[in-house]
């Protein structure tokens, strides 16, 4: 299941990204703000669980979610803005991290850094800004799946038509929030309109 959030508010962020005047720091912000945006449509549904806290007048019960039951994944490098903004927003949940880098004239993505904790009975949130080819976020949902995860939710900020189809046929299972479905790929995979190249932006190495 695909949901492009709709709300001025996150196009707004959206096309601020697509200036070239929005430099590396405020790039990695703009990603953080829509990275809570996407959260907020995500955890929507999510069952609160009661549990009891010390208060100011005595223990009370109210509803939490359970965040120790949560593994964000970030796909470096594009995806690292994204970890530390969710993470102020649930604090108690795990990490584990992907590295994955596109060949630029195969397209295909390759596995570069593992780090992922045993995720069984967990949902795990992987975090990558861009889905072009589809190639990137598909590899990755491989390899969490090894890890037996009871769910996975990806957030990620602007996809083509063509690489959401592709994350459709191949991981039907999945639950998928956008900030933006953009129109197509151009000759060299790359989002069009979309923002150039995420991870060059967001930390400042030449194109
Ligand atoms: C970008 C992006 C995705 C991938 C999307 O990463 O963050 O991971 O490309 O492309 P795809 O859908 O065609 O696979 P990139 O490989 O440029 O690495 P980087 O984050 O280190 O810049
Ligand atoms: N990776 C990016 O960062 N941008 C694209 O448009 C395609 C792949």
């Amino acid at each position: 299941m695909v949901t492009e959030l709709t709300n001025p508010l996150v196009k707004n962020l959206i096309n601020r990204l697509r200036s070239s005047h929005t430099d590396a720091l405020r790039f990695r912000h703009i990603i953080g703000e829509l990275s809570k945006l996407l959260a907020y449509e995500a955890f929507r549904e999510s069952m609160l669980i009661e549990a009891t806290v010390p208060t100011w007048n005595g223990n009370r019960s109210y509803g939490f979610i359970r965040e120790e039951e949560l593994v964000f994944v970030p796909i470096l490098r594009a995806g690292l803005p994204m970890l530390e903004s969710i993470m102020a927003l649930l604090p108690e949940a795990m990490s584990g991290f992907l590295a994955m880098k596109r060949d630029e004239s195969t397209h295909q993505s390759v596995l570069y850094y593992d780090r992922l904790p045993d995720c069984t009975g967990k949902t795990v949130v992987l975090l990558d800004p861009m889905v072009a080819t589809g190639g990137s976020l598909c590899d990755a949902l491989q390899v969490v799946k090894s890890k037996n995860p009871a769910r996975i939710v990806s957030l990620n900020v602007i996809g083509s038509p063509e690489g959401l189809e592709v994350v459709k046929q191949k991981h039907p299972d999945i639950t998928l929030y956008i900030a933006q479905i953009d129109k197509e790929l151009d000759a060299n995979k790359y989002i069009l309109p979309g923002l150039g190249d995420a991870g060059d932006r967001a930390y400042n190495t030449p194109e």
